[in-house]
């Protein structure tokens, strides 16, 4: 079997707050396949987020080892970090996080502002992205806040894709919008996962999650791979966990 895409072993992330400190991931271990469409559910405050942040390299565990395409993420400088985060992954939130006074090609062809990427190649880059998300090529030039929620998600998913990451993290991208939109949305995801993108998807809401190929659960921090439990061999091998290292300098 080919090496997983992402690969996190025993991670622990512990907040230092002025309450104390917070132990909000316990002993995460998780494979993604490239290719496979996960989807991470559990209630809320349980750690999603959290594991999300780690996943999508905008933050570090406190313990634990996280492989992304077999890049050990540990030893990544800051200004690694962000190529990586610019060039592998495609984000997308509940939010949408879109400028509102832009434009629809603006927003979706921000991303390339930043790199050596010709202006008329990232007009085209952001047209095929938007195309890809479905949304008719009537609203290019509309500004954001002119769009409806599902057409906000959609230029948000354009954006994701605009680098053609490996991987798309989405965030809740159904917790603001309906059912029926909500349903389309995830159509979307189906198609690109069909095109060879990796997604993991995290949803508190089991209907959404059942969109997925595998769902595991997260429960007061602790993943839970309900599909496995049925199976003789987990992914990877329980072994005795080590303490969890001191926690450093909140970064998240
Ligand atoms: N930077 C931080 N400092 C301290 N505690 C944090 C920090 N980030 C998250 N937490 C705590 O970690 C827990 C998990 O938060 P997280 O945002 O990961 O939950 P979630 O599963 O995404 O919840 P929701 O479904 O509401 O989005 C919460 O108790 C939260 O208060
Ligand atoms: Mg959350």
């Amino acid at each position: 079997m080919a090496a997983p895409i992402i690969d996190i072993r025993h991670v622990h992330r512990i907040f230092e707050t002025e309450a104390g400190l917070a132990h909000v991931l316990h002993d995460i271990s998780l494979t993604v396949a490239a290719g496979e469409f996960l989807a991470i559910t559990g209630p809320s405050g349980s750690g999603k987020s959290t594991l999300m942040n780690i996943l999508g390299c905008l933050d570090t565990p406190t313990s634990g080892t996280y492989l992304l395409e077999g890049l050990n993420v540990a030893e990544l400088d800051d200004d690694e970090l962000a190529e990586v985060r610019a060039e592998r992954i495609g984000f997308v939130f509940q939010s949408f996080n879109l400028l509102p006074r832009m434009s629809v090609l603006d927003n979706v062809e921000l991303p390339l502002v930043y790199t050596d990427c010709p202006r008329r190649e990232r007009e085209q880059r952001a047209v095929a992205a938007l195309a890809a998300a479905g949304l008719p090529a009537d609203h290019y030039d509309h500004r954001t806040n002119e769009l409806s929620g599902g057409q906000m998600q959609r230029v948000a998913i354009a954006r994701a894709l605009v680098n053609d990451p490996a991987i798309i993290l989405a965030d809740e991208p159904t917790g603001n919008l309906d059912t029926a939109t909500g349903r389309m949305v995830l159509e979307t995801f189906h198609r690109l996962n069909a095109a060879g993108k990796t997604i993991v998807l995290i949803t508190h809401d089991p209907s959404v999650a059942a969109a997925a190929d595998r769902v595991v659960e997260i429960r007061d921090g602790r993943l839970h791979h309900p599909a496995e439990a049925a199976t003789s061999a987990p992914a990877v091998a329980p072994v005795s966990t080590p303490a969890p290292a001191p926690a450093k300098g909140v970064s998240a």
